[in-house]
């Protein structure tokens, strides 16, 4: 039985920062960015846009193309959580008008989360046919002002439908994966922002990608020319980059140029230009592959890594299915990103300093046109609606 990938759509902000306009405010050279960590933009997220107004933007358009009522359980992947008890996957059900007879639950550890969630709800279908889980990964990456990670800031949910005969991805048994109690990157309940040892990640994220890879090979059998395409977690592009030069040492490997980026490149040109999305980037990428690839994968092995701070990594692949390409909602991605108004220096600081700032009572003013936004929070609840776009 195959199980994996059926429908896949992502959202992001309706806004962006121009690492042009960031680097003039501080006085940096603005090839610090574009070349040295390879990003362009950031999607910066209005104070009435949260994880769950990102989540109800992702998974709609797959509702829409299938019975809602038959999604059995819904897996939402954070790091930027609403509410230490309710799972923000309880107010998009509620958005979505989806069946009572669902379940719902929240999975934290970092970017690590959302490819949890897509393991277990294989798991699930595998063991009942019958299931249609909606896997929901999104997260608002936000950093203080001038710390080292506020050029890596952005935004974004992928919504994935995971089924039994899927008709994107089969998802394959068999992964490598990782733990180590580190304390690379963390954010404490009372902050807002998290907090990061900048180096120290990217070494242990390397670190972890080496060992995900031995217990990959291991376990499964399977060498690094037994796979096509390459996506990784894409804090930022020039990580990827890193990556990948340290698996084809590792697997000890030769590559041209042409070879090296015809296996990568196209899986970060989404998140050069959205930022980090935490536990939604490395579907981004993968979500970036498929809609900037002139060629057809049809069959081809695609693999993942992701690595969440703190932290716990996995390595694990999937086939693409044949006519993958009827089912992508490229033009709705492209669309979305094209949209997006750019903030000024100014704007961006006053969006970063009331998103998710306080539980207090507040009607939100409207920047987010929709069609899913925070209208507000009254009595500590938070109020989400539907607009009419
Ligand atoms: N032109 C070209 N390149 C330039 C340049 C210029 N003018 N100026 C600097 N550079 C290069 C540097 O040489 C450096 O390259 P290398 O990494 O290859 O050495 C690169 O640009 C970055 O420069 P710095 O090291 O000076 O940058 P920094 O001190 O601002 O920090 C960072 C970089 C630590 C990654 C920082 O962006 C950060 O803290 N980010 C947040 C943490 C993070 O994303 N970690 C990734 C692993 S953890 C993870 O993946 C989980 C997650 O999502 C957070």
């Amino acid at each position: 039985m195959k199980v994996g990938i059926d429908l896949l759509h992502f959202a992001t902000a309706n806004y962006y920062l121009g690492l042009d306009t960031f680097a003039a405010e501080k006085n940096i050279d603005v090839d610090k960015f574009y070349v040295g960590i390879g990003q362009e933009k950031m999607s910066i997220a209005s104070p009435d846009e949260d994880i769950v107004s990102l989540a109800a933007k992702a998974a709609a358009p797959i509702l829409q193309k299938i019975d809602s009522n038959e999604i059995s359980a819904v897996l939402f992947a954070t790091e930027s959580g609403v509410d230490q008890s309710k799972s923000a996957g309880v107010f998009l059900h509620g958005l979505l008008n989806l069946s009572n007879r669902c379940r719902i639950v929240e999975f934290k550890q970092a970017c690590y989360a959302g490819a949890a969630a897509l393991q277990m709800a294989t798991a699930l279908v595998r063991a009942n046919p019958k299931e249609k889980i909606l896997v929901i990964a999104a997260d608002v990456a936000k950093y203080d002002l001038d710390t080292s990670g506020e050029a890596t800031q952005g935004c974004g949910a992928v919504a994935m439908l995971i089924t039994e005969a899927p008709r994107i991805l089969e998802i394959e048994p068999g992964s490598g994966y990782y733990t180590d109690d580190v304390m690379d990157f963390w954010r404490p309940n009372s902050r807002t922002t998290a907090l990061v040892d900048g180096k120290y990640s990217t070494k242990v994220y390397l670190n972890s990608l080496k060992q995900v890879w031995e217990h990959f090979t291991e376990s499964t059998g399977k060498s690094f020319t037994d796979i096509d395409y390459f996506c990784y977690h894409i804090p930022f592009t020039k990580m990827a980059e890193k990556a990948h030069q340290t698996l084809v040492r590792k697997a000890g490997v030769k590559l041209t140029q042409a070879q090296f980026q015809a296996q990568t490149l196209p899986g970060q040109l989404y998140n050069r230009i959205i930022g980090n999305s935490y536990s939604a980037s490395l579907f981004i990428s993968f979500i970036s592959l498929l809609d900037n690839l002139t060629e057809n994968i049809e069959n081809k092995r695609v693999s993942f890594f992701s690595y969440g701070s703190g932290c716990v990594a996995e390595f694990f692949t999937g086939v693409m299915q044949p006519g993958y390409q009827s089912v992508l909602m490229t033009e709705n991605h492209k669309a979305q990103i094209d949209k997006r108004i750019p903030l000024t220096y100014t704007q961006y600081l006053e969006f970063h300093q009331q998103m998710g700032a306080s539980d207090e009572n507040v009607t939100l003013n409207i920047n987010n046109p929709g069609p899913y936004r925070l209208a507000g929070i009254k009595d500590h609840k938070r109020y989400y609606e539907k607009t009419d776009q």
